[in-house]
């Protein structure tokens, strides 16, 4: 059954735990929502694992719903949530619900995602009133890389964890049907849980948050750059994919692939006149 922000909103209701995963193509799209995912981000991490960069600020509009439009293809339970870019929606309202609207219309997203608490609340409420869901994003927000001096845990202090919750607050306010918590500590988070009555979603701020979402090159061992505490590698994709192809390599130069069961037949009549 498609999953709708209807559904973000009763799981937390019900306490039943939301789960999420990025994706950025067709064909993990397709196993990611066959396994049964609540909902599948278009996130703009694919700014470090898809295009090889050192932080997510490069990444485009028109990269979202390039991405965005191969994942909805694939995608038929989970809700779509797609990433909106560093600068697609600080400079204003209208640029904001704009954006937000070419990653629905061009994109095919359910909702979109954007980073900020008090700094993006009239952005958040612009975009809902277009009757495009939003999901918020607070703590470490990649986006602020620059501004927050490295990618580094937020509201370890009284003072910014307060500030945390207020914005979590506002989001909700503002009219947001969910909010990612990244990089905080796991009891701020359970604190901002408690403090709103829509769903937290938790990468990096323990488990007390009402879902939890993973980058899965992060997760399926895909991707060795750097790994984060927060992650847990469920799989070694990425040696099992070394394997195999070292293997492909091997068989080619041996001459054991292919094999007759890979080649086509040419009629022994047609073949003859070759000849
Ligand atoms: O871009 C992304 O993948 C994200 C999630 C990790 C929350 O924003
Ligand atoms: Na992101």
């Amino acid at each position: 059954m498609k999953n709708t922000v209807l559904t973000f909103k009763q799981s937390k209701i019900d306490g039943k735990k939301l789960t999420m995963l990025t994706a950025y193509d067709y064909s993990m799209a397709k196993i990611i929502d066959e396994s049964g995912v609540d909902g599948i981000l278009i996130g703009d991490s694919l700014g470090m694992v898809v295009k090889g960069e050192e932080d997510t600020l490069s990444v485009t509009v028109e990269e979202i719903i390039y991405h965005t439009k191969a994942v909805k293809r694939g995608a038929k339970n989970a809700l779509i949530v797609a990433d909106m870019p560093f600068l697609s929606y600080h400079v204003s309202k209208e640029q904001a619900i704009l954006n937000a609207g070419r990653l629905v219309k061009e994109g095919g997203a359910n909702a979109v995602k954007l980073e900020g608490g008090a700094n993006v609340i009239e952005q958040i409420r612009g975009i809902v009133n277009a009757q495009i869901p939003v999901m918020g994003h607070l703590g470490l927000t990649p986006q602020s890389v620059n501004a927050f001096g490295g990618f580094k845990v937020q509201g370890k202090s009284e003072e910014t964890a307060k500030k945390l919750i207020e914005d979590a607050k506002l989001i909700e306010e503002a009219g947001a049907f969910a909010i990612v918590l990244e990089g905080i500590p796991a009891k701020v988070a359970e604190l901002i849980t408690k403090s709103v009555s829509i769903p937290t979603i938790g990468i990096g701020a323990g488990k007390e948050c009402d879902g939890q979402i993973l980058v899965y090159q992060d997760m399926l061992g895909m991707f060795n750059d750097f790994i984060p505490k927060f992650v847990k590698q469920y799989a070694n994709i990425g040696n099992v994919m070394r394997e195999a192809i070292n293997s492909y390599i091997m068989e080619v130069q041996n001459d054991t692939f292919p094999e007759e069961k890979h080649c086509f037949k040419i009629d022994e009549n047609e073949l003859n006149k070759l000849y």
